[in-house]
């Protein structure tokens, strides 16, 4: 069954798979639990090394709980030297400053070539470092990562001014310029694809990047510097910063040398660095969290709907900023939705994220089980039926049983409340009027779902929403070419699409003074 749901909702990867030869060249890709490490450094100057502190720390498998590898621990000194590096790179009459836009292009192709080359490793070690499961990682993270680094290599040479007719005898133009040193501060849950959301527009646009990747997951990334540096990309145009949040993030956010932060992670970091970033007026776009509504009306197709349903909220061990975690079902068919969900809820294999048929891997880390297994308590203790699961899977790593509670109300904790887990929340709803309302009833706004045959129906409810993204018929339907981002405290700015531009360009008007004679 989950096989189903899986192709019914990768065309992203499976576009990929046929937009170059290469991808098929890996037939039957080999799980290998046990890739090398190569790179554990900071990046710095397209140069590796140790931290300024001495300090290293350890990255985790979640599947194990035990140390894949100590990696050197980024501090402000460090944020120093990359900024200085950064601003070098940005310089007026610099290579990257000089260089034809369309080579920008060219330099993003490339690494997008590199990480194709690499695809397999790739998958590998962003299993082992993330847990999730290698399915995921090889079909869909790194190629969809590809993809939108592709989709921004195009635009280089495309975001483009305009020419302004004045009042009196001037006449103006604008150009998009670069913002300048950009902090990029990622997060765990898709380290791979959340790093191409970031590098793809900002480089294409001209900008440097100073980035770090969460201290979970800085595997990937570190491997990603080393084929920046291999791509071609001059000294100083992305550094690589391995560290924790308030050790490593917060210098890039408070130093006044870097220009812009672009922020993924929890709406509680997001206010932090807003606040932060406000003692400089820095340019800052936050992606953060949500409590998004999929609401599934009576004349739908319900065994689709489940199955979407299931997945807009299981995808990644439920730890996706825009899951489906208040599944509003319309009376008529809420029974029936519920039986056939714990069904499929039951049928999830948890477990070894390299074996081809695992469906579910752990959490990220011992501190997200605890939440989440807090959060199911308090569904518990308020009174939402829990149907099945509601524990941790074994004892070894950081497992969570697919979990369903139903006859959830709204006002209860886990209806409102983020979990980040594989954990559903099921509702019930009896009318149009009333679900637009109750769906709104949230400090979030990054996406919501509707499930209808009815067209009219749907049309209403997308206008209604109070979201960033709205799917009808369908739920997480990425592609590189529609934005994405948050309503409310969702967060603010897009990603993706000609407006994830946006981001990374200044307009800058240029006014001319034309004389009305030759005198
Ligand atoms: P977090 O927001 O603390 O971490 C995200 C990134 O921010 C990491 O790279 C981290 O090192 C960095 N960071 C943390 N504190 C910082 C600071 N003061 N200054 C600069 N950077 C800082 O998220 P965390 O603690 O890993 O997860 C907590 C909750 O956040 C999750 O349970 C989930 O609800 C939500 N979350 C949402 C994500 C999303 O995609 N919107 C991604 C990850 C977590
Ligand atoms: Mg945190």
């Amino acid at each position: 069954m989950f096989k189903n749901v899986k192709s019914l909702v990768t065309p992203v990867a499976s576009a990929v798979k046929t937009s170059k030869g290469s991808f098929s060249a890996v037939a039957k890709p080999q799980p290998n639990p046990n890739p090398e490490i190569q790179f554990t450094g900071i990046f710095i100057n397209n140069e590796w090394r140790k931290s300024s502190s001495g300090k290293t720390f350890k990255t985790l498998n979640p599947a194990t709980g035990e140390c894949v590898v100590e990696v050197q621990e980024g501090n402000k000194d460090d944020v120093d030297l990359a900024v200085k590096a950064a601003q070098k790179a940005f310089k007026l009459g610099s290579e990257w400053r000089t260089m034809d836009a369309s080579y920008r292009g060219v330099l993003l192709h490339r690494l997008a070539d590199l990480m194709e080359r690499d695809r397999l490793y790739l998958a590998n070690l962003e299993t082992l470092d993330n847990g999730k499961p290698f399915n995921d990682s090889f079909n869909l993270d790194v190629p969809m990562s590809i993809d939108v680094l592709r989709y921004y290599a195009g635009w280089a040479d495309k975001n483009h001014g305009k020419v302004i007719p004045m009042n009196g005898q001037h006449f103006a133009f604008t150009r998009h310029e670069p913002v300048g040193v950009c902090g990029q501060i990622i997060p765990w849950n898709f380290p791979l694809l959340m790093l191409s959301w970031k590098l793809g527009p900002c480089l294409s646009m001209g900008n440097v990047s100073i980035m770090k990747p969460a201290e979970q997951t800085p595997l990937t990334a570190l491997y990603v510097a080393e084929l920046i540096r291999e791509a071609g990309f001059p000294a100083g145009v992305v550094s690589m910063i391995p560290g924790y949040g308030p050790g490593a993030g917060q210098p890039i956010v408070e130093h006044p040398g870097v220009d812009k932060i672009a922020f993924t992670g929890s709406t509680e970091v997001g206010r932090i660095i807003q606040q932060t970033a406000a003692k400089n007026l820095k340019r800052v776009t936050l992606e953060l969290g949500g409590k998004s509504p999929n609401i599934i009306f009576k004349d739908t197709d319900l065994d689709y709907a489940v199955q979407m349903a299931h997945f807009g909220l299981f995808f990644n061990q439920g730890q996706c900023c825009c899951a489906g975690s208040r599944v509003f079902v319309e009376d008529a068919i809420y029974d029936d939705f519920v039986g056939k969900s714990i069904e499929l809820a039951k049928a999830k294999i948890v477990g070894n994220p390299y074996d081809p048929n695992t469906t579910q891997g752990p959490q990220i880390d011992e501190e997200q089980m605890n939440k989440i297994l807090h959060l199911i308590d308090s569904g518990k203790k308020e009174g939402a039926k829990l149907a099945i699961g509601g524990g941790r899977h074994g004892d070894r790593g950081y497992f969570i049983q697919p979990t369903v509670f139903t006859d959830v109300q709204d006002n209860m904790t886990i209806a409102k409340e983020e979990i980040f887990g594989p954990v559903q929340q099921i509702l019930k709803f009896k009318n149009v009027d009333e679900i637009i309302e109750r769906a709104n009833n949230t400090m979030y706004g990054l996406a919501a779902a509707v499930f209808t045959k009815d067209l009219d129906k749907a049309l209403h409810m997308a206008s209604g929403l109070r979201a960033g993204t709205v799917w009808v018929n369908c739920y997480d339907s990425f592609s590189p070419q529609t934005p994405f981002g948050g309503f409310k405290q969702s967060g603010f700015g897009r990603e993706l699409g000609e407006y994830g531009l946006n981001n990374y360009t200044e307009v800058k008007q240029v006014t001319i003074k034309v004389p009305q004679k030759n005198s």
